[in-house]
């Protein structure tokens, strides 16, 4: 199982949890680390590269800080450039079908805010709807997301635990048919 990072963080120099996440994942074997903003500081991005990168690889992971409910820009704009009609979908777009499709996010929001009745309204899952909508579009297996909270008010052996979380996290993940969200730290 080869593994792809997408990592959609917009300047990891800022960054406490992504760039941790990002460092250790660099010396795990059979995992790519592909990070957005330093491959296209410009941000042109060259879509044919991105597809050929995609198709080496049997599961990709979408890992970035939640902006607005949502990706950072760069990362919204590679996957409407990279998951092409014809490619990613209609006739001849198979590229990803049958690929594993994940998500990790960190947030500021703690692991409560994101419960039902909590303070962000919806939960993990349900503020993944769209990510887990693209996986079915595209014929991926969505796999449970992990999201690591309070992402500006841990410590650094909480951010230590989240790293070693996330990595067991993807050594043991797999695709189900209801994919609840690990989450980590309060
Ligand atoms: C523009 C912007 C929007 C954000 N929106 C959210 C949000 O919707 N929900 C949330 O829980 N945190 C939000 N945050 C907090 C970030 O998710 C948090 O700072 C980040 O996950 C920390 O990771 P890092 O140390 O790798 O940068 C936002 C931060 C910024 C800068």
């Amino acid at each position: 199982m080869k593994t792809l990072i997408i990592a959609g963080h917009p300047d990891l120099q800022k960054s406490r949890i992504n760039s941790i996440w990002t460092e250790a994942l660099r010396q795990q074997k059979d995992i790519t680390v592909h990070v957005l903003s330093e491959v296209y500081p410009d941000g042109k991005m060259d879509v044919a590269k991105e597809q050929a990168l995609l198709d080496a690889h049997d599961r990709i992971i979408l890992q970035y800080p939640l902006y607005w409910y949502a990706t950072p820009p760069l990362l919204k704009q590679w996957m409407d450039e990279v998951f092409e009609y014809g490619w990613a979908f209609g006739p001849g777009g198979e590229h990803l079908k049958g690929k594993e499709f994940g998500i990790a996010i960190s947030t500021v929001g703690s692991a409560a805010a994101y419960q039902p009745g909590g303070s962000n309204l919806f939960t993990v899952r349900e503020v993944l709807k769209p990510m887990e909508a693209v996986a079915n579009y595209v014929g991926a297996h969505y796999l449970p997301p992990f999201a690591f909270h309070s992402a500006n008010h841990v410590t650094e052996e909480e951010i230590s635990a989240g790293k070693d979380a996330y990595l067991g996290h993807l050594a043991k993940v797999r695709s189900v048919k209801t994919p609840e969200p690990v989450t980590m730290i309060r």
